[in-house]
């Protein structure tokens, strides 16, 4: 027996970044192989070479499919599953109305296992092979996440949510303290474990107390290899709250670096109303932005400023930051991101998209040598997209004359029955 599976398709590959190198960082093989073996990307080339140079391998014959790497979506909240496209709500009141009482319903360890579960299932189903989520303040949520992940042997990013102000309602708060020694307790566990990352986790500065910003920044300086990720610049009326709770913060951002939660390690999600001082520290340090588009249109928070930000150089990742997004797919995450620096005045490529769904949210993520490329000794988290996967998008695919024109059509309409096979970690996992 042998577990080389040579996966046959066209591939899609990036040498670097195509917002700084121009569509030359993608490299298309349109007669492409990609080798898995031991759980990773043992090779990739032409399939004539490599079915030459590794004639051991089981063939999985792909056609005119698309092999890329697995999405990485940088940003979500997996116990908002159940409250996903709620209705007619702007983010304060969305939180109050939805999120929150859904939230205390992660008490119930059990109800967390299943909603795990069922979360990592559907977003798998759409391409989805790492995310980065948000859990909620009960520390079993963040273990029932972990173990979900870990028995699909997904690659991810959790943490505790942490909220201690008395802005989060009864029986949705824990104290500085709590907020500290469960995360501490979580990392101990679960940090580095397979593939288990740990992200200290303070929602966002209206929801935490000096108290405990300060010692979550302490945790963070004690695990400077962790991730911190946390929420920025949403809505104006968020901001005018974080104006009216920290007085002597020099903007949002201050909130944070105040109490050492600014640095290279930190994402920081929406990032929509930056001002000039935030933008600098930003770049200064190389935090990573996410771009949470789908979101940002559902609960009316504004348009990413994706051109000017990755002009000043900034670390971009891309998010459904689901359920205050719309959707669990990428794909659709794409599409919307497309939409919305159109209505700012810039056409990303389609290569700069599938960019932002792969390299450029697992730079964001620090694991760029790990995950979101095809290269050699990366991790084998691999799909094949279908790019006629409905009627629809066949007849506007069938008039494309190169890859990119063939792609845009299932970017724009495409859905989970463009994901026609996921791999995780060398193995097929849908
Ligand atoms: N800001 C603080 N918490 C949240 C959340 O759960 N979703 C979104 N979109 N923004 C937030
Ligand atoms: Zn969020």
């Amino acid at each position: 027996m042998t577990d080389q599976t040579l996966l046959l398709g066209r591939v899609l590959r990036f040498t670097g970044d195509p917002f700084a190198q121009g569509i030359e960082a993608a490299q298309i093989e349109e007669s492409g192989a990609v080798l898995l073996s031991g759980g990773k990307i043992a090779n990739h080339g032409t399939a004539a070479e490599m079915r030459v140079a590794h004639p051991q391998a089981r063939v999985v014959d792909h056609g005119g499919k698309l092999i890329v790497a697995g999405f990485v979506d940088a940003h979500v909240h997996y116990p908002q599953t159940g409250i996903i496209a709620s209705w007619g709500k702007q983010l304060i009141d969305w939180l109050n109305t939805y999120t929150f009482p859904e939230e205390m319903r992660f008490h119930d360890p059990a109800y967390a296992a299943e909603i795990a579960g069922l979360y990592l299932d559907t977003v798998l189903s759409r391409g989805t092979t790492t995310v980065a989520s948000y859990c909620t303040i009960h520390p079993a949520s963040v273990t029932a996440f972990f173990q979900a992940a870990e028995a699909r042997n997904m690659r991810v990013v959790a943490g505790k949510t942490c909220m201690d102000r008395d802005t989060a309602p009864d029986g949705l708060r824990d104290t500085a303290q709590s907020a500290y020694d469960d995360s501490r307790a979580l990392i101990g566990t679960w940090h580095g474990r397979g593939r288990a990352t740990c992200a200290i986790t303070p929602r966002f500065s209206p929801t935490s107390t000096e108290a405990q910003l300060e010692a979550l920044g302490s945790l963070w300086a004690e695990h400077p290899d962790c991730l911190m990720q946390t929420h920025l610049s949403e809505q104006k009326p968020e901001i005018e709250w974080v104006r009216g709770l920290y007085p002597n913060a020099r903007d949002y951002l201050d909130t944070y670096e105040a109490h050492g939660l600014l640095g290279s390690n930190g994402l920081y999600g929406h990032a929509i109303h930056l001002e000039p001082r935030e933008r600098d520290r930003l770049a200064e340090v190389g935090a990573a932005l996410i771009h949470c588009p789908t979101s940002n249109t559902f609960i009316g928070s504004g348009l990413f400023d994706m051109a000017g930000l990755m002009a000043e150089g900034q670390r971009i990742g891309l998010a459904t930051d689901t359920g205050g997004g719309s959707s669990f797919s990428m794909l659709r995450t794409m599409a919307a991101a497309y939409e919305v620096a159109q209505l700012r005045g810039t056409a990303l490529h389609p290569a700069q998209l599938i960019w932002l769904a792969t390299a450029g949210s697992a730079r964001a993520l620090r694991m760029g040598d790990k995950i979101g490329n095809i290269s050699k000794g990366m991790e084998g988290d691999v799909i094949v997209l279908d790019l006629q996967s409905t009627p629809a998008i066949a007849q506007r695919a069938n008039r494309a004359t190169n890859l990119w024109e063939a792609l845009f059509p299932t970017i724009m309409m495409g859905d989970d029955r463009a994901v026609a096979a996921v791999y995780v970690a060398g193995r097929q996992a849908v």
